[in-house]
Formats: C-alpha cells, sequence, structure tokens
C-alpha cells in the first residue's frame, strides 16, 4: 500500500482524488456567493450558520488536508518529471502534438491559484471565520457579515481586476484538471475523452462565470 502512494499511478491517483473534491467545494462556494447577488441578507444568515460551528470547522480542516496533498504531490510529480525528461517535461506521454497549453502548465498554474487563495483567504477567511476564532474585534464589518464584505472589496477596481485574472488562471488549471482526473481514473477512450472534455468545459465555465457574476454585481451595484 505504501509503495502503491509511491508509484506514479499512486500519486496521480491522490491528484485527481483531491482535485475532484477541490472542484466540488468551488461548486458548493461558486452557488453560496450566487446567494449574495440575490439577497445580502439571505447570504449572511448561510455565514452564520457556517460561522465557527465544529461542522464547519471540520470542513475547513478537510478542505486544508485535501489542499495541502494536492499540492505536494503536484510538488513531487512535477519535480520526478523535470528531473526524468529535462526540457522535455511534459508528463502524459501519449497525446498529440496539438494538445491545450493549459495541460503543459498545471504546475504554474496552480501556483498562480495559490498565491490568489492567499490573497483572498487573507481578504475574507481572516476577517470572518478566523477573526471570530481569534476573538478579534473593531473590524470594519462583522465576522458573519459576508455581504458588507464582498461590496467593501468588489466596490475596489483593483480587486475586481485581480480576481478577475485569478478567475481565468483557475478556468485553465480546472478545465484541464477535471477531465484529467476522470482519465487517470480509468476513462480512456476515445469517445469519453472528447465528451469529458466538453463537459469539463461547461463545467468550469458555469462555475467559473458564477464567482466572475458575484464580482461583477458587486462592483457595479456598490454604493
Ligand atoms: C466571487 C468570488 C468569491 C467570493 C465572493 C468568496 C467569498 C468568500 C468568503 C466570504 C469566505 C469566508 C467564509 C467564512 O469564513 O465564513 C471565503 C472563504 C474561502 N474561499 Fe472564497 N470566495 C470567492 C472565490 C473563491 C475561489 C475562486 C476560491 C478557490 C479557488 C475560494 C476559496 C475559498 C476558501 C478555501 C475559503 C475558506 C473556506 C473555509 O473556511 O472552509 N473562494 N470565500
Amino acid at each position: 500500500m505504501k509503495g502503491f502512494f509511491k508509484s506514479s499511478i499512486g500519486k496521480k491517483l491522490v491528484m485527481s482524488i483531491t482535485g475532484l473534491f477541490l472542484i466540488l467545494f468551488l461548486l458548493f462556494h461558486m452557488s453560496m456567493n450566487i446567494v449574495a447577488i440575490i439577497s445580502g441578507e439571505a447570504y449572511n444568515k448561510v455565514c452564520e450558520f457556517l460561522g465557527t460551528n465544529w461542522y464547519a470547522l471540520a470542513g475547513t480542516a478537510v478542505l486544508a488536508l485535501g489542499f495541502l496533498f494536492h499540492l505536494v504531490y503536484a510538488t513531487i510529480l512535477t519535480i520526478q518529471n523535470r528531473k526524468a525528461r529535462g526540457n522535455d517535461r511534459y508528463d502524459n506521454q501519449n497525446l498529440p502534438a496539438g494538445v491545450e497549453w493549459s495541460s503543459k502548465n498545471m504546475f504554474v498554474l496552480g501556483a498562480i491559484v495559490f498565491v490568489g487563495l492567499i490573497l483572498h483567504l487573507s481578504h475574507f477567511w481572516s476577517k470572518m471565520m478566523f477573526a471570530e476564532l481569534a476573538g478579534c474585534e473593531g473590524l470594519q464589518f462583522g465576522a458573519t457579515d459576508g455581504a458588507a464584505w464582498i461590496n467593501y472589496y468588489f466596490s475596489q477596481w483593483y480587486n475586481v481586476v485581480i480576481y478577475l485574472v485569478w478567475f481565468v488562471a483557475i478556468w485553465f488549471h480546472l478545465n484541464h484538471g477535471f477531465w484529467s482526473a476522470f482519465h487517470t481514473l480509468g476513462a480512456s477512450n476515445s469517445k469519453w475523452i472528447p465528451r469529458l472534455k466538453c463537459i469539463s468545459t461547461w463545467f468550469t465555465s458555469i462555475v467559473m462565470g458564477g464567482f466572475a457574476l458575484t464580482v461583477l454585481v458587486a462592483f457595479f451595484t456598490a454604493k
């Protein structure tokens, strides 16, 4: 068993399972943000409900763990591939020359996603869940006033630009990661790969489009 997770296919399996788990989180997170467009009050009720309850904390811990595994295994796989292939570091052996740009740049895209995530957590998580846990006082808005934080950050044009650029990087990362995960899990015939690629593009566009919509609505409706 230990040997399996050290093998290349074992590592790819960890990448695909943790990747799909993170994608599910994004779907949930985007759906929750859409509530903020419809009603700030309803959104804050959801924020209150999640708050710092044990289930929200457990969810955050599992999420952080999934993210950590995804990141560590991505780094190990990338280092191994580079060592094995020198400059020709492309890993998927049997794909044609016209393969997408994003598939060759998953690690770099992942790194951009990571940097954006740190900024995002410092904007929201640190002022909300963390602030509540740490008993921080005197912040502009309350720990469960997600709607106010959204309106505050996205009334600033530079945050809108940074987030939209971040979403583009995530779009490319997910668009490849989604179908690639199913490929690793066994979907490999010539019928299913094109279908999965199509589903991947639609799914990714809907999820990232939802995030972009939240940001843009907040920007254009900001007082
Ligand atoms: C419109 C875009 C987004 C908005 C308005 C938004 C809003 C928020 C808010 C309000 C929180 C704090 C929740 C709390 O602590 O109670 C949060 C946490 C978080 N966000 Fe986002 N988010 C957006 C996009 C994203 C994206 C694209 C990602 C991932 C790539 C992401 C990942 C996270 C993570 C990992 C947390 C911490 C979750 C936890 O504590 O369990 N967010 N976000």
